[in-house]
C-alpha cells in the first residue's frame, strides 16, 4: 500500500514537472528548424557627429549585407539549444560623394572598400552555439579572424534574447552587460545598461569630476517574433560624450543595426553528433572558439608625430611664454609622443634640450605619468646639484598637479625629500606628497604600499619636527593630502599650537566636507572661537568660526557667535558679520540655518549688524553657464589700530555637487604698523613679515616669504629687480581621459581628450616708505587648450570627430593700501583683459584602402572685452579719491 501510494505520488510529480517544463518550453523555443535556410537582410548605420551650433557635416557609414543562416545541430533532448550556421554575403558600403556640391550615395563592394583579404576573410562563414536565445559561443575559421571578426561579433549579439521578462548579464559585443528584457506577446524589447558592461570603458580620467568627461550611452533593441522565429531586429545605440560642464564640446556616436527577414528556402539537413566537440569535428572548415566581446586594442597612432621631430637641431621649442594656447598645443602634443616613447628617447631629448625648454619638457614628461618618462626623469635630476635647483623645483610643481600620479612618481618625491639639500625645495617636496597622495585615494590607490607609507612620511614628520616652520609644511602637506585619520593631529595643532600652527592646521580643517566636522571636532572650534581656555590669534579665531558657520551650522554655535561680536574687536566683529551677511544671500544650503536664526529681531538687530571698521568681506560672480558656475570672493582683515593684516581672495568654480577652488591667494602682512610710524619702543620687538600663499586647482603650494625682518625688508627694497616675483609657471594637465568602447555594431570607438592649461602667476608687492603705501599686485596669465576626439572605426573606415578649443586670459588683484591716512584708505580692483577664444570643430572620414579622406571643418573666435568686477560701492568711491590723488607720471 504504502509502496504504491509512494508510486503514485512520484507520477503525479512527474506529471506536475513535465507541466511545468511544457510550460517552460512555451516560452522557450526552437527558433530554427532543420533544412531551412533562413535569409536576413542587415543593414549597418554608423554616425558619429559633432553637438555644435555651427552646422559641421557628420560621419556616416552605412552598410548591407545578406546573411544567410541554418540549423547545423541540435541538442536531442533539448532542442532549444542549437548550433547555427550563418554567412554574411554582398556586403556593400554606401558611400558619399559630393560631386559638384550635389550629394550622390555610391554602392562599394566589399573588397574595393576592404581590399581583396578582409573582404574574403568577412564572407567566410561563422557558427554560434545558441542556447534558449543565450549565444553561448562563437566559432570562426582561422582564416576569419582579425578586425571582420568584429563586424561578426556585432551581428552575431543580435541573435541573443530571451523571452521573459526580467534582468540577466549577458555576454555580448559590448562586453558583460547588465540587460533588462521586456516581453509582451511577440514583441521583446531589450535594454542594456552600457554603463554596467565589464570588457569595455575608460581606461582613465582625471581625479577632479568637473574636469571628467560625461558618458551617456543608451543602447535598445527591439525583436518581433512570429512562432518563435526571429522577424526583424532593430537596434539603436546612442553615445554622448561631453566634457563636463561645456556644452558646447559633446560628441554623439549613434549605431544602428537592423535585420530582417526576407524568406526562407529548403537548406541542408542538420548534422547529427552528441556533442558540439563531435560536430565541428565532422565539418570541413577548421572552427575554433572565440570570444563574443568586442576586442578594443589599442590602435597605433598613425598621424601622431615622432619625438625625433622635436630632436631635429634648429627645431626645439623655444617657450617664450607658457600662458599661450599655442604653448599648451605644443603641450598636448608633447605629452601624447611621451607617453609612445621608451625611456631611452625621452632621456636624450632632456640631454639634448636647451635651457629655455627644458622647464617645458619637465612639465610635459610629468604629465604623461608614463614609467619610461618618469624613468628618464629620475636619470636626468640630479636631486644634490645646486645647479639643477630650478629644475627640480620644476618637477615639483608639475608633480603636484598631475591628475592622475603613479606610485613611481610617490616614490621619486619621497627620494626626493631625502636628497636635496636646498631647504625651500624640501619644503615644497613634502607639500608636494600630501597633493599626491590625495590624488591617488581619489583613484582609490589609498591603500597601496607606497601610499601607506607616504603617508606615514607626513605624521611621523609633523612628530619629529621641532621647529615652528618645518611643522607648518607638515601641516601644509596634511591640508592637500585630506586625510580623514589625520584629523586629530590637525585639531591638537589648532588648539595647542602656537599662532602660525593654529592657522595652519584650521585651514587644514577647512579643506575637509562637511560630514567630518563631528562634534568632537566642533568642540574644539568653539573652545578656539570662544577662547575658552586660552588667548588664540584673530586669524585662528575667524578660521575657527568659519568652519562652524559654513559646514553643517548649528543654531547653536551661529547664536554664540553673533552674541560673542560684541565682546570682540570691532574689525574682527566687523569682518564677521560681513561674513555672515554673505552667507545668508548666498545660494549655499547653509544659508537656511542663518536665516532661521536671523528671523528673531533680537539678534538680527541693527546694532549688532551695524559696524564701523575696514574689514570686510565680498562675493560676486564671474561667470555662470549652463551647469557651473564660478564666484570669486574676497576678504580683508585689518588689525585692531586699523592696519592692514591680509587679504584672501578667491576664485571658486561650482557645479551641481561639485566645488572646486581654482584658485585662493592669501597675502599676509604682520608689524606693518611698525614700519610705517616711528618706531616706539614696544614696537621693535614686533616682527615685520609680509609673505602669500597661493591655493590653486585645491592644492596648496608652499608659502613664499616677501621678507621677514626690517633688515630683510630693507635688502629687498634695495637689491630690488623692480621685477614681480613668480609664484606659478608653467603647463599642466587639467583634463586626461582616455576611453575604449566597442560598438554593438562591431566599430570600436576611442575617446581621447586632453585639457592643458598654462599659468604664469606673478606678485608684485611695492613699498613705498616715503608716501607710506604699499601696492601688490597679483597677476595671473592662463592659456587653456581642450582637445576633445572621438574616433570610430575597423580596419577599412575610420571616422574622427574632433574640438580644438583654445582661451587666453589674463586675470589681475591689485590692492592699494595707505596706512598712514587717517582712515586707511585702500583700494581694490579685480579684473580680467579681454579673453581671446577659438573653437575649430573638425571631422574627416577614410577609406584607408581606397586612399578616399574627406575633411570638413568649421570654427570661429571671439573675444571678450576686458572688464573689471564690481566690489562695493565705497571701494569704488575709494579707488577714485585715491586714484586722483596719484602724481601723474607725466610730470
Ligand atoms: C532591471 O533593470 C532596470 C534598468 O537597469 C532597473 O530599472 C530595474 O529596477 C531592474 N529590475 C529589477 C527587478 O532588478
Ligand atoms: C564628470 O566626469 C566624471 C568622470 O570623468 C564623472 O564621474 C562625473 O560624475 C561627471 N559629471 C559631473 C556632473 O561632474
Ligand atoms: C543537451 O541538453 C541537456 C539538457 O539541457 C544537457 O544536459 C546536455 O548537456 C545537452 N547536451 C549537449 C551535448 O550540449
Ligand atoms: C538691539 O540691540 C540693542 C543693544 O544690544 C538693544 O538696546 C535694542 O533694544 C535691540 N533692539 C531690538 C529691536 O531688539
Ligand atoms: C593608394 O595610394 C597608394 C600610395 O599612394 C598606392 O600605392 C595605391 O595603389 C593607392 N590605392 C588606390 C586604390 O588608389
Amino acid at each position: 500500500m504504502c509502496t504504491q501510494a509512494a508510486a503514485g505520488a512520484f507520477v503525479l510529480l512527474l506529471t506536475l514537472l513535465h507541466i511545468i517544463s511544457s510550460v517552460k518550453g512555451h516560452v522557450d523555443f526552437p527558433f530554427f528548424s532543420p533544412g531551412i535556410i533562413y535569409q536576413y537582410r542587415y543593414v549597418l548605420d554608423v554616425q558619429a557627429k559633432h553637438r555644435s551650433q555651427l552646422s559641421v557635416p557628420e560621419s556616416r557609414l552605412r552598410a548591407e549585407a545578406t546573411v544567410k543562416t541554418h540549423l547545423l545541430w541540435r541538442n536531442d533532448s533539448h532542442p532549444g539549444e542549437q548550433l547555427v550556421h550563418v554567412q554574411m554575403l554582398d556586403f556593400k558600403i554606401h558611400q558619399l560623394q559630393d560631386v559638384k556640391d550635389e550629394t550622390t550615395s555610391i554602392h562599394l563592394s566589399a573588397e574595393a572598400v576592404l581590399g581583396k583579404e578582409s573582404a574574403t576573410n568577412l564572407m567566410l562563414p561563422f557558427l554560434f552555439h545558441w542556447n534558449s536565445g543565450k549565444v553561448e559561443g562563437l566559432y570562426d575559421t582561422v582564416e576569419g579572424s582579425g578586425r571582420t571578426m568584429d563586424l561578426k561579433r556585432g551581428l552575431v549579439s543580435l541573435f541573443q534574447l530571451q523571452l521573459l521578462s526580467g534582468n540577466v548579464t549577458e555576454d555580448d559585443v559590448s562586453g558583460k552587460c547588465q540587460v533588462s528584457y521586456k516581453v509582451s506577446k511577440d514583441l521583446v524589447t531589450k535594454t542594456k545598461d552600457l554603463l554596467s558592461c565589464i570588457g569595455s570603458g575608460v581606461e582613465f580620467t582625471s581625479t577632479k569630476k568637473i574636469f571628467g568627461v560625461q558618458w551617456q550611452p543608451t543602447s535598445t533593441s527591439t525583436y518581433s517574433l512570429k512562432d518563435g522565429l526571429i522577424q526583424s531586429v532593430v537596434s539603436e545605440e546612442i553615445q554622448i560624450f561631453s566634457l563636463n560642464h561645456s556644452i558646447y564640446i559633446e560628441t554623439i556616436i549613434t549605431s544602428r543595426q537592423q535585420v530582417e527577414l526576407v524568406s526562407s528556402a529548403a537548406g541542408p539537413a542538420e548534422t547529427s553528433g552528441q556533442s558540439i566537440q563531435e560536430v565541428l569535428a565532422k565539418l570541413s572548415e577548421k572552427y575554433q572558439l572565440t570570444n563574443i566581446n568586442g576586442q578594443p586594442l589599442k590602435r597605433t597612432c598613425h598621424q601622431c608625430p615622432l619625438l625625433e621631430t622635436f630632436l631635429m637641431p634648429g627645431d626645439q621649442p623655444v617657450q617664450t611664454d607658457v600662458a599661450s594656447a599655442s604653448s599648451t598645443r605644443l603641450f598636448h602634443t608633447l605629452v601624447q609622443m611621451l607617453r609612445q616613447a621608451e625611456k631611452r628617447d625621452v632621456l636624450h631629448l632632456l640631454t639634448k634640450a636647451s635651457k629655455t625648454s627644458l622647464p617645458f619638457l619637465i612639465d610635459a614628461a610629468v604629465a604623461a605619468q608614463s614609467s619610461a618618462s618618469l624613468a628618464a626623469l629620475t636619470e636626468f635630476l640630479d636631486f644634490t646639484d645646486k645647479k639643477q635647483e630650478y629644475l627640480v623645483e620644476k618637477f615639483l610643481y608639475a608633480a603636484v598637479f598631475v591628475p592622475r600620479p603613479s606610485k613611481d612618481l610617490l616614490h621619486i618625491l619621497e627620494k626626493l625629500i631625502g636628497l636635496v639639500i636646498d631647504p625651500s625645495l624640501m619644503e615644497s617636496g613634502i607639500v608636494v606628497i600630501g597633493a599626491v597622495v590625495h590624488n591617488m585615494c581619489q583613484m582609490k590607490l589609498c591603500d597601496l604600499k607606497e601610499v601607506e607609507h607616504a603617508k606615514a612620511t607626513l605624521v611621523e614628520g609633523l612628530k619629529k619636527s621641532v621647529e615652528v616652520s618645518q611643522k607648518k609644511i607638515y601641516l601644509l602637506s596634511m591640508k592637500n593630502a585630506k586625510l580623514p585619520e589625520t584629523i586629530p593631529l590637525l585639531l591638537e595643532h589648532a588648539e595647542n599650537g602656537p599662532g602660525v600652527l593654529s592657522d595652519t592646521a584650521l585651514s587644514a580643517l577647512q579643506s575637509f566636507p562637511a560630514e567630518y566636522m563631528t562634534m568632537k571636532v566642533k568642540k574644539a572650534l568653539r573652545r578656539i572661537f570662544h577662547q575658552t581656555q586660552r588667548k588664540y590669534e584673530r586669524t585662528s579665531r575667524l578660521a575657527a568660526a568659519e568652519i562652524l558657520l559654513v559646514k553643517d551650522p548649528l543654531h547653536m554655535d551661529v547664536i554664540n557667535i553673533l552674541l560673542a561680536l560684541d565682546k570682540m574687536d570691532a574689525e574682527l566683529a566687523k569682518l564677521l558679520c560681513s561674513k555672515i551677511q554673505i552667507i545668508q544671500h548666498s545660494q549655499d544650503q547653509t544659508r537656511k540655518v542663518i536665516q532661521d536664526i536671523l528671523k528673531d529681531s533680537w539678534l538680527n538687530n541693527y546694532s549688532v549688524f551695524s559696524r564701523t571698521g575696514n574689514s570686510m568681506v565680498f562675493s560676486g560672480l564671474l561667470a555662470v553657464s549652463e551647469d557651473m558656475l564660478a564666484t570669486y570672493g574676497l576678504e580683508m582683515l585689518f588689525t585692531e589700530t586699523g592696519n592692514f593684516r591680509q587679504s584672501i581672495s578667491d576664485i571658486t568654480l561650482v557645479s551641481h555637487e561639485h566645488r572646486l577652488q581654482a584658485s585662493q591667494v592669501s597675502f599676509e602682512v604682520q608689524g606693518l604698523e611698525f614700519l610705517m610710524e616711528s618706531p616706539s619702543e614696544g614696537d621693535k620687538n614686533q616682527e615685520i613679515r609680509a609673505g602669500i600663499s597661493v591655493s590653486l586647482l585645491d592644492v596648496q603650494l608652499r608659502p613664499i616669504v616677501f621678507f621677514h625682518g626690517y633688515t630683510d625688508l630693507l635688502s629687498k627694497l634695495f637689491g630690488s629687480t623692480g621685477k614681480p616675483t613668480t609664484i606659478v609657471k608653467g603647463n599642466i594637465l587639467l583634463i586626461d581621459h582616455l576611453q575604449r568602447i566597442s560598438l554593438q555594431s562591431g566599430l570600436l570607438a576611442t575617446i581621447e581628450v586632453l585639457g592643458g592649461l598654462g599659468l604664469d602667476i606673478s606678485a608684485d608687492l611695492g613699498i613705498n616708505l616715503w608716501d607710506q603705501e604699499s601696492e601688490i599686485s597679483i597677476k595671473t596669465r592662463a592659456g587653456l587648450s581642450i582637445d576633445f576626439k572621438a574616433e570610430v572605426g575597423t580596419d577599412f573606415f575610420q571616422a574622427d570627430v574632433k574640438t580644438e578649443a583654445d582661451a587666453e586670459l589674463i586675470f589681475y588683484f591689485d590692492t592699494l593700501v595707505k596706512v598712514f591716512e587717517d582712515p586707511v584708505q585702500i583700494c581694490l580692483q579685480l579684473g580680467q583683459d579681454q579673453l581671446l577664444y577659438r573653437e575649430l570643430f573638425s571631422l574627416s572620414e577614410s577609406f584607408p584602402q581606397r586612399n578616399v579622406t574627406h575633411k570638413a571643418h568649421k570654427g570661429r573666435r571671439f573675444t571678450v572685452p576686458g572688464r573689471e568686477f564690481p566690489l562695493h560701492h565705497a571701494n569704488s568711491e575709494m579707488c577714485k579719491l585715491m586714484k586722483a590723488l596719484q602724481p601723474d607720471p607725466e610730470l
